[in-house]
């Protein structure tokens, strides 16, 4: 199949990143570390083993000796070998997972055991599980996120390594498993790193351990690892185009495999074959089919079958692009009011990792009116963009790069890449997913915006089909002059620009006089606000009230809707949430209390006065 220039270069490209994903992982891992394989697409959409439950555990308190044997060499010969004291005869283990306690998975360990709020460093799971390997078959084990580093045996051999809090990695077992009982031993080790992504400081709760779904997935020796199936991304938005595009990606599968994509509800179903690096791009033309969008969030039942191996995904297709200052989705300007929110559990506290969590979180949205919502700082669980594609909701999806981060190191470039690429493959088909975001509030000076520049270039390279953009706060004032002229604009598809007129900075009131200038392109307000603590009334000018958080806000819509190129805002933030900074006694206990809603879930004066202009659409317009 001969594809056009415009359907085939950014394909390529995407393709050709896929390639290099798979390669980058392997020479990306340190030595000490084990190369990952591959990262699989789709995982929630394949019959898998579930390895959530109870998990014995050991804290290994600094240095961390059990997993740290000294030159950054990781110990295989502790805790890893899931050894069991001898009660009698020759003294050898110390310790013995069987009779340790247990905590939950998923979930972080700072909230599952008292003594552990404040821990941050290795945790030592342990837990058995049965397999039956099969012929012609490989097995992984997925794990959702582990937050900060993660290393990974299974029946004494290490089988994989991951850096990074927020994203998914897979570890092929197939090796090392048996018939019967097997068992897995995983430290996670949440310790801060200066080179790290995010670094020392950062305004959000620590929370360590495996954080999200844990689980086995058995596939054929050469099975669909990952895809992409997206509305063609043409130069200008066509209402009559139902051609849709991608490409399936079939690990190890020899050259001229078939590859079927059929799309039954959308009448488009297409035959292609792998090339020598088992990607399968394809195009077809639907001849029926509805646009995704927050009205109609359409998905469809988009079957991938390849050799063994098939998979069943929902996906939704939709068209986001910009105009000069306006954003379109489906060739239709939109205007994006929403809110920040961080993965922590409604009520619950934690990091959040339900269906529960996100449909309560998604549920406030709702309540607000909002159609769009900042996931800070960090993917999320993959729940969140699924509920979104399914209630229809859009997203704002970024990688940790908060604030000082090692700009001048490679190394630490090289992890911003892989943390991008986890994120952009685990999300590219996901409707609600309109914009990948790089970083959040970094300096203005060249090495920063030579690093995230060439994320941006990365990000393009592996999906050409979203807008880029990133959370600004360096700004050029000049009296009530705000003029943003960080160069990171001229990379950048949307600017989000943050800033706390009325909170860090002078009187609510000064927002009135405040004229900001941006480039020609869409604005969004990403963030915005003032602290409060729920049910503390008072005066409009008596700080920490939900009063004056109301007002600062009242004030800060007025600024907003002078900004001829704002199509959005996301104050800071829906929920107030967990921040070891914050310790104002009585006031702050630990919470930043910028959330429009309690981290009980109580909404404050804010809240009700944001649902009003959004139910009004009052901050601004589309175009
Ligand atoms: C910053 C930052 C947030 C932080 C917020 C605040 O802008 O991006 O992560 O929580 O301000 O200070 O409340």
């Amino acid at each position: 199949m001969i594809l056009s220039p415009r359907i085939s270069k950014p394909l390529t490209a995407a393709l050709k990143s896929a390639t290099l994903f798979c390669w980058a992982l392997l020479v990306l891992s340190s030595p000490a570390q084990q190369p990952l394989q591959t990262l699989l697409v789709g995982v929630d959409h394949r019959t898998v083993t579930s390895l959530d439950g109870d998990w014995h555990y050991l804290v290994d308190m600094p240095p961390a000796g059990q997993l740290y044997a000294g030159k950054g060499q990781i110990n295989d010969h502790g805790y890893a070998m899931n050894s069991h004291p001898n009660l009698v005869g020759k003294h050898n283990a110390e310790y013995d997972f069987d009779t340790a306690p247990t905590i939950k998975v998923p979930g972080d360990w700072n909230t599952q055991i008292p003594q552990l709020f404040n821990f941050e460093g290795v945790l030592w799971y342990q837990r058995d599980f049965d397999a039956q390997p099969q012929p012609n078959t490989r097995t992984f084990l997925h794990i959702g996120a582990a937050n900060y580093r993660s290393h990974v045996w299974v029946n004494q051999k290490r089988v994989c390594d991951h850096e990074g809090g927020y994203t998914p990695f897979d570890c092929d077992v197939t090796a090392v498993l048996h018939p019967g009982s097997n068992f897995v031993v995983i430290a996670v080790d949440s310790t801060r790193l200066q080179d790290g992504i995010p670094s020392v400081g950062f305004d959000w709760f620590n929370y360590g351990g495996l954080t999200r779904d844990v689980s086995l997935v058995t596939v054929p020796q050469s099975f669909i690892d990952d895809y992409d199936v997206h509305l063609a991304h043409g130069p200008t938005f066509d209402t009559a185009n139902t051609q849709l595009t991608g490409y399936v990606h079939v690990l190890d599968a020899p050259a001229g495999t078939p590859v079927t994509i059929d799309i039954p509800e959308a009448a488009a179903r297409t035959t292609v074959t792998t090339d020598a690096e088992g990607n399968a791009p394809f195009s077809v033309k639907a001849a029926k089919l509805a646009l995704w969008s927050p009205d109609s969030p359409k998905l469809y039942k988009v079957h991938l079958a390849a050799g063994q191996d098939q998979l069943t995904d929902d996906i939704g297709f939709r068209d986001i692009r910009v105009d000069g200052t306006r954003i379109l989705l489906n060739g239709k300007a939109i205007f994006l009011e929403g809110a920040n929110m961080h993965a922590e559990a409604p009520v619950r506290g934690g990091r959040a990792f339900s269906q529960e969590d996100a449909d309560r979180i998604f549920g406030y949205l709702r309540e607000l009116h909002a159609n769009f919502v900042r996931l800070a700082h960090y993917p999320h669980d993959e729940r969140m963009e699924r509920t979104a594609d399914r209630d229809g909701f859009l997203i704002w999806s970024e990688i940790p790069n908060w604030q000082r981060i090692s700009f001048d190191k490679p190394e630490v470039y090289a992890k911003a890449v892989t943390m991008l690429r986890e994120m952009i493959r685990r999300d590219r088909n996901k409707a609600s997913v309109i914009l990948w975001s790089v970083s959040n509030e970094t300096g203005n000076n060249p090495t920063r915006t030579k690093f995230l520049s060439d994320l941006v270039v990365e990000a393009r390279k592996l999906d050409g089909t979203r807008l880029i953009t990133s959370a600004l706060n360096s700004i050029r004032v000049n009296g009530n002059e705000r003029v943003q002229d960080d160069p990171l604009c001229n990379v950048l598809d949307v600017i989000g620009q943050n800033e706390y007129v009325g909170w860090y900075e002078g009187t609510p009131e000064e927002a009135d006089n405040i004229h900001w200038t941006f480039p020609q392109k869409p604005v969004l307000m990403s963030e915005f606000g003032a602290e409060a603590k729920f049910g503390n009334r008072g005066r409009v000018d008596q700080r920490w009230t939900e009063d004056n958080q109301a007002y600062v806000l009242l004030k800060q819509l007025e600024m907003l809707r002078k900004i001829p190129q704002l199509r959005g805002a996301t104050p800071w933030i829906l929920m107030d949430f967990r921040s070891p900074g914050r310790n104002i006694p009585l006031l702050q206990d630990g919470y930043n209390r910028k959330g429009l809603i309690s981290e009980k879930g109580e909404k404050k004066q804010a809240f009700s006065l944001l649902q009003k202009a959004y139910t009004e659409h009052s901050i601004g317009k589309p175009e």
